[in-house]
C-alpha cells in the first residue's frame, strides 16, 4: 500500500490513505507521527480490521495508554479501549458514555499530566450527524491581541473533572456520576493559560470550557470573564475543522495543541466509538 496524506482544512487536520494500523512498518509510523504533530488532527481512513488489541498496540507506538477514570465504560478485557457509544446492557444500563464530550475540551486537561494524544476509532455510526469539531488552539493563540498575549503571559487556569459533577461547568456540561473511589482519585489541577509544546516549540492556548473553570489565584467570578473571552475566541470557525466520520475511520488528535467538541445524533441511531489515549507531560 502507498501512503498519501491530504490536508482536509485551512485549520487543521490531514487524512491518512493506504494505511493499515495493524501492519505498519518504522518507516511508515514515522510518517503519521509527523503528520500528526505537522496538522494536530490526522483521521486514518478504513481501519475496519483494527481490533481493541490492535488498536492498543499502535497506541503504544505513541507511549503508555492512559486508563480512563470511569473503569465500568472501559472494555472489561481491554481497560485501555475507553467505550463511547448510546448501546446498552440487556438491563438498559449503559455500556459506555453516551454523551461523551459535547462541548469543547482537551481530553483529560484536569490531570497533572494531561494525555499527549487521542485515538478514536468509529466502530459503528449514524448515518447522519454525531460529527466532531476540532479547534487549532496554536491559530486561537496567534491570533490573539499583544494586549490579551500580555494578561494572560505567565497566567494559570484551574482545570477540574470534579467541577462537573458538583455544577455545571462554563459549556454547560454536567458529567455523569463517579463513584467515591474514582472522585478520589482526581484533584483540581492548574496549568499555564497558555503551553509551549514539546515537540513544535509552539504556543498554544491551554484552556477548555469543558474542564477550566477558574484562573489561579482568584476566585470564580472574577476570571469568569478573561476565560469566557478567550473560549470564545478560540472556537472561531476559521479555527474548526468538522469531522463528518466514516466508517472504520481512526482518528487521531494532539490534545496539546487542540480542544475537540462531539455533536448530537439521532439516537434512534447507533454511534459506537473506542477510544485510546497515551499518558504525556505536565504543561509548560
Ligand atoms: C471525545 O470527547 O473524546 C469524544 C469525541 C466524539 O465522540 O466525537
Amino acid at each position: 500500500m502507498t501512503m498519501e496524506i491530504r490536508p482536509l482544512s485551512d485549520a487543521l487536520g490531514a487524512e491518512a490513505l493506504g494505511v493499515d494500523l495493524a501492519d505498519l512498518d518504522e518507516a511508515g509510523f514515522a510518517r503519521l507521527r509527523q503528520a500528526l504533530v505537522e496538522h494536530c488532527v490526522l483521521v486514518v481512513r478504513d481501519q475496519a480490521s483494527l481490533t481493541p488489541e490492535a488498536h492498543i498496540g499502535f497506541t503504544r507506538r505513541f507511549g503508555e495508554p492512559a486508563v480512563h477514570v470511569k473503569t465500568e465504560f472501559n472494555l472489561p478485557e481491554h481497560p485501555e479501549v475507553l467505550v463511547l457509544s448510546n448501546r446498552k446492557k440487556p438491563d438498559g444500563s449503559p455500556i459506555g458514555f453516551e454523551e461523551a464530550g459535547r462541548y469543547w475540551h482537551s481530553d483529560v486537561s484536569y490531570g497533572d499530566e494531561p494525555v499527549m494524544a487521542s485515538l478514536l476509532l468509529a466502530v459503528d455510526i449514524p448515518p447522519k450527524g454525531g460529527d466532531t469539531l476540532y479547534c487549532n488552539m496554536y491559530r486561537a493563540y496567534d491570533s490573539l491581541s499583544d494586549a490579551m498575549k500580555q494578561r494572560i503571559d505567565g497566567r494559570k487556569a484551574v482545570h477540574s473533572y470534579l467541577v462537573g459533577l458538583t455544577g455545571k461547568t462554563a459549556a454547560g456540561a454536567k458529567r455523569v456520576s463517579l463513584s467515591d473511589e474514582q472522585k478520589a482519585s482526581l484533584k483540581d489541577t492548574a496549568h499555564p493559560i497558555v503551553r509551549t509544546h514539546p515537540e513544535t516549540g509552539r504556543k498554544a492556548l491551554f484552556v477548555n470550557p469543558g474542564f477550566t473553570f477558574r484562573l489561579e489565584d482568584e476566585d470564580e467570578e472574577t476570571g469568569k470573564a478573561l476565560l469566557a473571552d478567550l473560549f470564545e475566541h478560540a472556537a472561531r470557525p476559521e479555527n474548526v475543522y468538522r469531522h463528518i466520520w466514516r466508517p472504520h475511520d481512526l482518528v487521531m488528535w494532539d490534545n496539546r495543541c487542540t480542544m475537540h467538541h462531539a455533536t448530537p445524533y439521532d439516537p434512534q441511531y447507533t454511534r459506537h466509538m473506542h477510544r485510546t489515549t497515551v499518558k504525556g507531560d505536565r504543561p509548560v
